[in-house]
């Protein structure tokens, strides 16, 4: 039985490449839509062209600009459920404020869980997300979702392209809090797993101990995390890791989010290779500075591919098995 009509394709003005591969990927176009910002950083969108009874899909991730792409997500979602879409689909490579997903400390707030409501309460129907800091941010939406781990496209990269070349590798994480993940790509890669685990010594920020909890010596490592950031925790991680008898050093995540000049201190590091996704669009002349050294791997069949699935209402979860 047909519930929805077409898939119809909307991006946001983040993702632009992304969106269109995606669309690609569907055989399908991506929708027309104005997008204005007026002298007073207010946004204006019009659809080109009704949805109503539509299937719609809005790709948009929530990196920087943040507070700009999410704004435009959400009145873009408010948009095609004002004008009768059947079904709103929020698609975000990255969600913003992944990291702010507890009360750690008093009088702070939880703001994923705003980002949350906020995007339920613009109209989304349902949303998709690639690898949040997270997996538990799941339980702030109270719509249904597609929380999807796109880790196997690093480790069959790893697993096609270097792991015959690699002198006894072995998956390090940045800190402890990427252990599980980090265990599942030892395991996708049959190497064995050490962490790096990081105390403070002082009460300030920057005062910490670094050890690796494992063996690195004489060993290529590949170093693995969710995301990029400042950088911060990469360098320290790559300097710790030399310093205790690394042999080549590979750099495994998922999200290049690479803010400030976290491209700049990458391209100093004796890293072999920097491989990654496009979650997030990383601009050229960022792109250039680490040269043949950086891997972008695509996420736009797998996004395509769980579109498909769920305008068909086919299982999603049978995809991971194939
Ligand atoms: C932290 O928990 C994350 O997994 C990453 O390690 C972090 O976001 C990286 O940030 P930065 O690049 O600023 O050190």
């Amino acid at each position: 039985m047909k519930v929805y009509g077409g898939i119809k394709l909307y991006a946001g003005t983040a993702s632009p490449e992304l969106a269109t591969k995606v669309a690609d990927y569907l055989g399908e176009s991506l929708c027309g839509r104005d997008i204005v910002e007026f002298p007073n950083q207010n946004l204006f969108v019009k659809l080109h062209s009704s949805v109503r009874g539509q299937d719609v899909y809005v790709i948009q991730h929530t990196a920087a600009p943040v507070h700009r792409n999410l704004m435009e997500l959400l009145i873009l979602l408010q948009t095609l459920k004002l004008d009768s879409a059947a079904r709103v689909t929020a698609v975000i490579p990255y969600l913003c404020y992944g990291r702010s997903d507890k009360k750690d400390q008093p009088r702070v707030p939880i703001t994923a869980r705003l980002v949350a409501d906020m995007i339920q309460i613009a109209g989304a129907d349902r949303y998709m997300t690639l690898d949040p800091h997270s997996f538990q941010i799941q339980g702030f939406f109270s719509i249904p979702g597609d929380v999807l781990n796109a880790q196997y496209l690093l480790i069959n990269y790893v697993n096609r392209n270097l792991r015959a070349d690699l002198h006894e590798p072995v998956v390090v994480t940045v800190d402890l809090g990427y252990a599980k993940k980090g265990r599942n790509f030892a395991a996708g890669i049959d190497a064995p797993i050490a962490f790096i685990e990081k105390r403070r010594v002082a009460n300030d920020a920057k005062a910490q101990a670094l050890t690796v909890i494992g063996e690195v010596q004489d060993r290529d490592v590949v170093l693995v995390d969710d995301e990029i950031d400042t950088g911060g925790s990469i360098v320290q991680a790559v300097e710790l890791v030399k310093e205790n008898g690394a042999r080549r050093v590979y750099v495994a995540f998922l999200h290049p989010v690479f803010s400030g000049d976290a491209v700049e201190r990458l391209a100093a590091l004796p890293v072999a290779e920097y491989i990654t996704t496009d979650s997030i669009p990383i601009p050229p002349d960022k792109a250039r500075l680490l040269g043949d050294r950086l891997t972008i791997l695509s996420v736009a069949p797998l996004l395509g591919e769980v579109i498909r699935r769920a305008h068909e209402g086919r299982s999603v979860g049978q995809l991971f098995n194939e």
